[in-house]
């Protein structure tokens, strides 16, 4: 197995196959061309891949400066608990620090808090929590 970590933007196909393993498009709610126009939309991005088959994936929405949020952080379960993910946010971070980037935000998918926690990130307060409308 040869894990590699690429800043490039994977393939359309690939890609609808890796969302489809969370579930969150389960009412089709997304195409895959507006997915694969999602990410090619990013500020940075970050493909995995064994040899060469996409197992995961995360990216960055930022306006370079001020706003910075992580997205779309997925590990193919075939390739979850073996530190992936963890990488990946690892490396997605270090883009910020790089950048000068001082804020970044997330929203965390229901059970996953501890992940995050386990690198760094804190809960929003409670009296401060992310918003969201479905329009
Ligand atoms: C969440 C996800 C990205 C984690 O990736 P991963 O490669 O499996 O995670 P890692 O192997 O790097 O785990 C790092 C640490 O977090 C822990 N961890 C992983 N998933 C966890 C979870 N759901 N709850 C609590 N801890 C978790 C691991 O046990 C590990 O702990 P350790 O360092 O003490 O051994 C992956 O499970 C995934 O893609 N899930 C489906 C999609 C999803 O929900 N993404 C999150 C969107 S917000």
């Amino acid at each position: 197995m040869t894990i590699n970590y690429r800043g490039t933007v994977p393939n359309k196909e690939e890609f609808y196959q890796l969302y489809e393993t969370t579930g969150w498009n389960a009412n089709g709610t997304f195409t895959k061309e507006d997915l694969f126009k999602a990410i090619s939309n990013s500020w940075y991005l970050i493909s995995v891949y064994n040899d060469e088959k996409l197992i995961a994936f995360g990216r960055i929405i930022s306006d370079g400066v001020y706003q910075t949020f992580i997205g779309d952080m997925i590990v193919h379960p075939d390739y979850q608990n073996r530190g992936i993910g963890s990488k990946i946010l690892n490396l997605l971070v270090e883009k910020c620090k790089e950048s000068g980037i001082k804020w970044v935000q997330l929203s965390s998918a229901r059970g996953k808090i501890d992940f995050y926690k386990k690198l760094g990130f804190q809960e929003r307060p409670i009296d401060g929590p992310g918003m969201q409308k479905f329009i």
